[in-house]
């Protein structure tokens, strides 16, 4: 049991996928795992642990934002001994080069965010997923046949914003999509000597305003999910 997630110490996985969503992680847990058990609701940020082929995984969410990730994914590793998170999430295209429905893998992540530098003296504004699982994804997507697209993209701490601009960070790193949570995520990883990705289905494409509706999800975000869990069966 940690500060925020009520789970018994050995009662999550050593791998788990992470959506923002606590609904999203019931929706996998029941539709993808078997022998799945409610591990967690704290604040109703729902954990779940069950078998994929098999193999045991946890499926948990996120909360969104930097802040949230942070405290879940510091947890699971230090407190759960979780070696791998794969974060599975939606973002926003910022340009027309992307359409609804890709599949990103993300390389780096840039923000102007602190986070990683007042919690661990990490300078950088852009980091990369530690480990492998980035490279596993990709080889995973390509026996299933999936266009994983890897690509750099804006972790932003702002949803609302006066201008419609690009933001400075955007344009310096060429990022193709913003989210919320991927960098905050890489920072821990990277400080804790642990494995963490994130793939993102883009929802919407913010300067043609296209997006997929709540109830087009679910079937949208499929691949995504499958992608996760046949690679999380691997580590
Ligand atoms: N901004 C930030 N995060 C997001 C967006 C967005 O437009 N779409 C999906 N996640």
């Amino acid at each position: 049991m940690s500060v925020h997630i009520a789970a018994k110490k050995g009662q999550i996985a050593k791998t788990i996928l992470q959506p923002g969503d606590p609904r999203r992680a019931k929706y996998i847990a029941e539709n993808f795992l078997d022998d799945v058990k409610l591990v967690s609701e704290t604040r109703g940020i729902l954990y779940f642990t069950g078998l994929y082929k098999g193999k045991e995984v946890s499926v948990g969410a996120s909360g969104m934002g930097a802040p949230s990730i942070g405290i879940y994914s510091y947890e699971l590793f230090t407190e759960f001994d979780v070696d791998t998170i794969i974060r599975i999430g939606t973002c926003g295209a910022y340009n027309d080069t992307l359409k609804v429905y890709d599949l990103l893998n993300v390389e780096y992540a840039a923000s102007e965010s602190t986070y990683a530098k007042f919690a661990w003296d990490i300078e950088e504004d852009r980091l990369s997923p530690p480990g492998n699982v980035f490279g596993l994804l990709n080889d995973t997507a390509k026996t299933l046949s999936l266009n994983l697209i890897p690509t750099t993209i804006h972790t932003s701490d702002i949803f609302y914003r006066k201008s419609q601009e690009l933001p400075e960070i955007a344009k310096k790193y060429n990022c193709t999509a913003v989210e919320m949570e991927a960098f905050a995520l890489f920072a821990n990883a990277q400080y804790l000597g642990k494995n963490a990705a994130t793939i993102l289905t883009v929802s919407d494409v913010i300067p043609t305003g296209e997006f997929i509706t709540a109830d087009q999800r679910e079937k949208a975000l499929k691949p995504m999910i499958e992608l996760a869990l046949e690679t999380a069966i691997l580590m």
